[in-house]
């Protein structure tokens, strides 16, 4: 047999990545949003475009400076979590991958107000929400009839009940994505020389994969775990 030439995994795949948070408008000025950076999803993009993919990276509220230049990484940028939806809905048609590292909003208010809200005496009136379309469940409802690797992040804290890894496990079978890389916050987790330490869940809860180290590290991780289903599922 011929033997097959090593190259980029990834070259000829289509992959979608989201990054960042969605923020919700109140009026104008002003929204419900979170402080996701979007660095995580970025170095997914950029780590997908090295392995030779080429990448639509959706970006929600991703500051310029760290949205990558990559000639093969298209970025479209977003605010809302209908728009974010949009744009990964229209960008998933026909890709390989789609990866939802964004943190999206989990409720929207029901209406932005055309201008900006005053303040006024006695008490403020109550913000009314609504709760926003689960865009990673869409898709993976969605997986098997386009042959999609559909992958999904999660950022648990344990509670008294359950731990992280009970949490992601409940998750990964809620949302039947592929894959979820659960990510352990709180406390003293998260920040100094461990940035990242990463659990890769199957949907029915399996541990895949670990990771841990840089964003770049677990981006990585991920994507071995995301080549290794590709094949799976394509051979
Ligand atoms: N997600 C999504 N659409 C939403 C909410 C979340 O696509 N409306 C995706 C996120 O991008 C992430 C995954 O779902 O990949 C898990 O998000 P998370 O907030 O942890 O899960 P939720 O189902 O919203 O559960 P909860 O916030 O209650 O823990
Ligand atoms: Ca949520």
């Amino acid at each position: 047999a011929t033997p097959v030439p090593a190259g980029p995994d990834l070259a000829g795949r289509t992959v979608v990545v989201s990054a960042g948070g969605t923020r919700e408008p109140l009026d104008p000025v002003r929204f419900l949003g979170n402080r996701s950076s979007g660095r995580q999803g970025v170095a997914l993009a950029v780590a997908a475009a090295h392995r030779g993919a080429r990448v639509t990276l959706v970006a929600a509220n991703v500051e310029d400076v760290i949205l990558p230049r990559e000639a093969n990484v298209e970025v479209h940028q977003v605010e809302t979590t209908l728009q974010l939806r949009d744009a990964v809905r229209a960008a998933a048609t026909g890709a390989d991958v789609v990866i939802m590292a964004a943190a999206v909003a989990d409720f929207r208010p029901v209406a932005s107000a055309g201008h900006k809200i005053k303040k006024t005496s006695g008490a403020p009136a109550p913000i009314e929400l609504v709760t926003n379309p689960d865009i990673l469940a869409e898709l993976a409802a969605d997986r098997l009839r386009r042959g999609q690797v559909v992958v999904g992040f999660a950022a648990e804290t344990g509670d008294g009940q359950r731990g992280v890894l009970e949490h992601g496990r409940e998750k990964a079978r809620r949302k039947g994505a592929d894959l979820l890389a659960v990510n352990e916050v709180g406390a003293d987790l998260g920040f100094g020389d461990v940035p990242n330490e990463v659990t890769v869940l199957d949907a029915a809860g399996d541990v895949v994969a670990r990771a841990r180290g840089t964003k770049g590290d677990v981006a990585e991780a991920l994507l071995d775990a995301v080549a290794d289903r590709l094949r799976a599922t394509t051979t």
